[in-house]
C-alpha cells in the first residue's frame, strides 16, 4: 500500500474535475464559460479542467476563467506530416493547451486505437510538454467474467509511458458505465483506483492521479469523490450543462 495517510491528501493529488465534451458544442454553447464561471465565483478547491471539441478550443480559452484549464480531446502520435486531420500534441501546446485525453475507450472502439497507439499518443503529449489524461477500463462482459481488475491493469502497463506519477493521469472510465446512467459504485471504483495506485511501477504510485468516468452527475459525484483514492472525476454527458458540471465541481470540495 503505497499511499498516504486516510484522510489526507497529498499536494500533488489536488483533487481535479474534467468535462470531457466529446463530439458536442458550436459557437453558441461557448456561454457556458460565462455561466459556469458566474456560477463558480471564485476558483474553487479543485483544480478544473474542459476539453471542448478542437473547434472550440481556442474561443473557448479566451473565454474561461483563468483558473478553468482547456485540453485536447485527442493528439497524434506524430509531431507533424501527411496527417489529414489529425492534431499533433505540439500544435495543442502551442495554443496552450496543458493537458490531452488520450485512450479515451470511444476512441479505442471507433477508431481501433490499440494500447500501443495510446502509448505513442501518450509518449508524444509527454514530449510536447503536456499531461496526458490517459483513459482505460474494462467492458461488462469483462466485468461479469471477474476479469476487471486484470483488463485494468493490463491496460495501464500497455498504454502509460514509464513516467514519473507526476507528470501523467489515469481516468478509469469502465466501459459500461459510459452514458449509461449506470455509474460503478464508490467502493468498486475506490478499489479499482488503488489497485492502479498499488500497481505502479515506479515506486511514486501515492503522487499518481486517478480520476473516476463514467455516468458521474450531481447526484453521486459526492459519495465518488469522497473516498481516498479517487482523485478526482471525467465527466462527459453532465459537463455540457453549467449548472450539473458546477454542482459535481462543487462536490469535490
Ligand atoms: P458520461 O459522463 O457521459 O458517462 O461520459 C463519461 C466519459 O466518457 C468521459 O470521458
Amino acid at each position: 500500500m503505497t499511499s498516504g495517510v486516510a484522510g489526507e491528501t497529498p499536494m500533488a493529488r489536488r483533487k481535479l474535475i474534467a468535462g470531457n465534451w466529446k463530439m458536442h458544442g458550436r459557437s453558441a454553447d461557448l456561454v457556458w464559460a460565462e455561466r459556469l464561471s458566474g456560477l463558480l465565483g471564485r476558483a474553487p478547491g479543485s483544480e478544473i479542467l474542459v476539453f471542448p471539441p478542437a473547434t472550440l478550443r481556442a474561443p473557448m480559452a479566451s473565454r474561461v476563467p483563468g483558473f478553468v484549464a482547456v485540453g485536447g480531446q485527442d493528439c497524434a502520435a506524430e509531431t507533424e506530416g501527411a496527417r489529414t486531420g489529425d492534431i499533433s500534441a505540439s500544435m495543442l501546446a502551442d495554443l496552450g493547451a496543458r493537458y490531452v485525453i488520450t485512450g479515451h475507450s470511444e476512441r479505442r472502439r471507433l477508431h481501433g486505437e490499440s494500447d500501443g497507439l495510446v502509448r505513442a499518443k501518450s509518449e508524444a503529449a509527454l514530449k510536447a510538454g503536456l499531461t496526458p489524461v490517459i483513459c482505460v477500463g474494462e467492458t461488462l462482459d469483462q466485468r461479469k467474467a471477474g476479469e476487471a481488475e486484470a483488463v485494468v491493469l493490463r491496460q495501464v502497463f500497455a498504454s502509460v509511458p514509464e513516467a514519473a506519477a507526476g507528470r501523467v493521469i489515469i481516468a478509469y472510465e469502465p466501459v459500461w458505465a459510459i452514458g449509461t446512467g449506470l455509474h460503478a459504485s464508490p467502493e468498486d471504483a475506490d478499489r479499482m483506483h488503488r489497485a492502479i495506485r498499488e500497481a505502479w511501477r515506479s515506486g511514486d504510485g501515492d503522487q499518481l492521479r486517478i480520476l473516476y468516468g463514467g455516468s458521474v452527475n450531481p447526484g453521486n459525484a459526492a459519495g465518488l469523490l469522497s473516498r481516498e483514492h479517487i482523485d478526482g472525476a471525467l465527466v462527459g454527458g453532465a459537463s455540457l450543462d453549467p449548472d450539473s458540471f458546477a454542482a459535481i465541481i462543487r462536490a469535490g470540495g
